[in-house]
């Protein structure tokens, strides 16, 4: 089976969030499989510069302009990508979607209606490549107009649409549709127009064959008002097609035993060496060495989406304990803010890293105690899956993938608990969840059953992988019968 995988950023070339994992995982986990995968990716200019090799392999025309494929593979696996090469488009300092004012690109409709483009063309073998999918695999709203272009394709490849998070939809106005010459048949409210304006994402949901999301939990909010983000009805017009196949996490990079970012090795035998990696953290913060204070962290987007203005009301509160905390993370100025603010005020219990830094990620997961989630909504996350695989357990909102992947260490299921988790994105709910938390660490043979249970828990792309060949599948057969 030959697969297209598109997406507009990926690990570890270009990674903005979860996605770029994903899209640097999957298809490698798909190539064990036997698969012969091949992702399209835009040539950002700092891709192109890990890439100095890529060499050019087609050259077309995409909304009038002359843009060239460069190929290569993906550092670390054996993946073939296809670099989007169009510098009026993609040659730009820093992050993917956003200015480096934080705005977004003002042309970010042609951008990834370009990207769409070439997704197309290489679909339906008009980019002068040899090589033709059965199935492409878009992912996130930058991808959505693949499908809808596909559908009006006599023949053409079956489509998959991942909705890597619902909340970013690409929506802009009328206007685009005329400037990404998108065929009319596409533009009405139950195709590609959202309240008169032009949405990328509802090409994916209205026209794949198959749309997935990155949890079960998630695909079922979804389709309600609450998560769905004014597409719930769209969502659940296409409930029949639409499923949730939980992400992995690379398993290689991601293990406490071999990973060798953190100051020493452990496995769940050896448990006694985490304390090292704590001593560690610590002093790389200036927090006091204390054992038997627990080390509380944070990883991820500072956004209203990972609940931190949660954590920062119960704070206060929480800092009346002998706990201490860790941030790593960047986003919104006023929640940056609000952090630096705490770990001036108490620098002995909070200590943060406004930034994003790979390494020392690897370092926390492996020095703290718990690692805080408390997002209002979670497509999946993964933040939790390689804190249970450092035996840091996790405490989480139960919402989309958090709810699938950590067990509720409640009294009567210790023997399978793996983190703590709690119903109401509030922050008495946080807090109360943070004491069982802490109660918890003061019992060291429980605790250390409950670290045992997190990293004996399997979250390799293996199973997931094997479920996107099913859907693949299944995608081509209902393309087959439409
Ligand atoms: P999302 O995609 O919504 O941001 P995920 O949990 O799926 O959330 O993925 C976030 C990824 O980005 C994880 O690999 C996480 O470790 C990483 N990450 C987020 N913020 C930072 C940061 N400041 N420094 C290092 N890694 C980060
Ligand atoms: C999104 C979601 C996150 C998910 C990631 C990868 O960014 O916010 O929950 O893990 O995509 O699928």
């Amino acid at each position: 089976m030959k697969i297209l995988f598109v997406a507009s950023e990926l690990y570890p070339l270009i990674k903005t969030g979860g996605l770029a994992d994903v899209a640097g995982s999957l298809p490698k986990a798909l190539t064990e499989l036997g698969k012969d995968v091949r992702v399209l990716l835009p040539g950002y200019q700092s891709v192109k510069e890990k890439l100095p090799e890529a060499r050019p392999v087609a050259e077309l025309t995409v909304l009038g302009q002359p843009v060239r494929l460069l190929a290569d593979t993906v550092p670390g696996s054996e993946t073939p990508v296809w670099l989007l090469d169009a510098p009026s488009w993609f040659d730009r300092p820093g992050n993917p979607y956003l200015t480096p004012e934080g705005e977004p690109w003002p042309d970010n409709d042609v951008r990834f209606g370009a990207l769409c483009r070439a997704g197309l063309a290489l679909a339906c073998g008009r980019a002068g490549i040899d090589w033709r999918p059965d199935v492409v695999h878009c992912n996130d709203w930058q991808t959505g107009l693949i499908p809808a272009l596909l559908s009006l394709e006599p023949q053409r490849p079956a489509s998959v649409f991942t909705i890597h998070n619902l909340a970013y939809q690409g929506v802009f106005p009328a206007e685009s549709v005329e400037k990404l010459q998108l065929p009319k048949v596409l533009w009405h409210p139950e195709g590609l127009e959202f309240h008169h304006q032009l949405s990328f994402i509802k090409g994916g949901i209205v026209y794949a064959d198959r749309v997935n999301t990155v949890s079960p939990t998630y695909a079922r909010e979804i389709q309600t008002p609450r998560f769905g983000c004014g597409l719930e009805g769209v969502l659940r017009a296409r409930a029949g097609r639409l499923s949730g196949i939980l992400n992995g996490i690379d398993t290689d990079k991601w293990n406490p035993a071999t990973d060798p970012l953190i100051a020493a090795n452990y496995d769940s035998d050896h448990l006694e060496a985490k304390q090292a990696n704590k001593q560690a953290l610590q002093a790389h913060f200036g927090l006091p060495q204390e054992a038997i204070v627990p080390l509380i962290a944070f990883i991820g987007r500072l956004v209203s989406q990972k609940g931190v203005d949660l954590i920062l009301k119960a704070l206060p509160g929480l800092l009346q304990h002998p706990l201490q905390f860790v941030f790593l993370g960047s986003g919104d100025s006023d929640y940056e803010h609000s952090l630096l603010y705490w770990s001036r005020r108490q620098p002995q219990q909070v200590a943060v890293h406004i930034g994003y830094d790979e390494a020392l990620s690897h370092r926390i997961e492996a020095g703290a105690d718990l690692f805080l989630m408390p997002s209002r909504f979670e497509p999946c996350g993964l933040n939790q899956m390689y804190s249970q695989r450092y035996g840091t357990l996790p405490i989480v909102h139960r919402t989309g993938g958090l709810a699938d992947t950590v067990t509720d260490a409640l009294p009567s299921r210790l023997g399978e608990a793996t983190g703590l988790s709690f119903d109401h994105p509030e922050t008495g709910a946080l807090e109360e969840a943070v004491k069982r938390g802490w109660l918890l660490y003061g019992q060291p043979e429980v605790w250390r059953r409950l670290q045992r249970n997190a990293m004996a828990r399997d979250f390799s792309w293996h199973r997931s992988a094997e479920a996107y060949c099913r859907l693949y599948l299944q995608a081509m057969s209902d393309r087959d019968r439409t």
